[in-house]
């Protein structure tokens, strides 16, 4: 089954937004694989963000990712990957209410969550986060509900 990774950023973690978040992904019927906290380095956030590297605002950018606590997830779904990205929404302020950025956050640079933009850099960013024993792998009785019998 598809699986994405998705970051609550230290601006979500410092606002009491984790549950809100996890709230959303669980509620839609996608399954929490893998979850842990951490600080990541500097050069862990420039290591994630590495396609971004030659854009004005990477420095800011790493700074803030290693600027407090993060939490790391891996969600899993069918079409988790894009589904993810439009609970996430884009630009905060282009966002439409009922997305998180739309709902919780204000300018580009404070966005709350992250969540990767295709199945490669899903692939990539879950294997930086996660070491593959950190995942759990079960069947939730809910799925029956979530995806039917045929
Ligand atoms: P992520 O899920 O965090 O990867 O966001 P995204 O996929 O919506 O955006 P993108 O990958 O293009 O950029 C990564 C992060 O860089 C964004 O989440 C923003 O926080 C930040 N960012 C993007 N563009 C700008 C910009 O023009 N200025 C500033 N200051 N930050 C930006
Ligand atoms: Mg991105």
């Amino acid at each position: 089954m598809e699986r994405t990774f998705i970051a609550i950023k230290p601006d979500g973690v410092q606002r009491g937004l984790i549950s809100e978040i996890i709230t959303r992904f669980e509620r839609k019927g996608f399954k929490l694989v893998g979850i842990k906290i951490m600080v990541p380095s500097n050069g862990f956030a420039q290591k994630h963000y590495h396609g971004l590297k030659e854009r004005p605002f990477f420095n800011g950018l790493c700074n803030f990712l290693s600027s407090g606590p993060v939490v790391a997830m891996v969600w899993e779904g069918e079409g988790v990957i894009r589904y993810g990205r439009k609970l996430i929404g884009t630009d905060p302020q282009k966002s439409e209410p009922g997305t998180i950025r739309g709902d919780l956050a204000v300018v580009l640079g404070r966005n709350v969550i992250h969540g990767s933009d295709g199945p490669e850099t899903a692939k990539d960013e879950i294997s930086l986060w996660f070491k593959p024993e950190e995942l759990v792998s079960y069947t939730n009785n809910a799925e029956k509900w979530i995806y039917g019998q045929n």
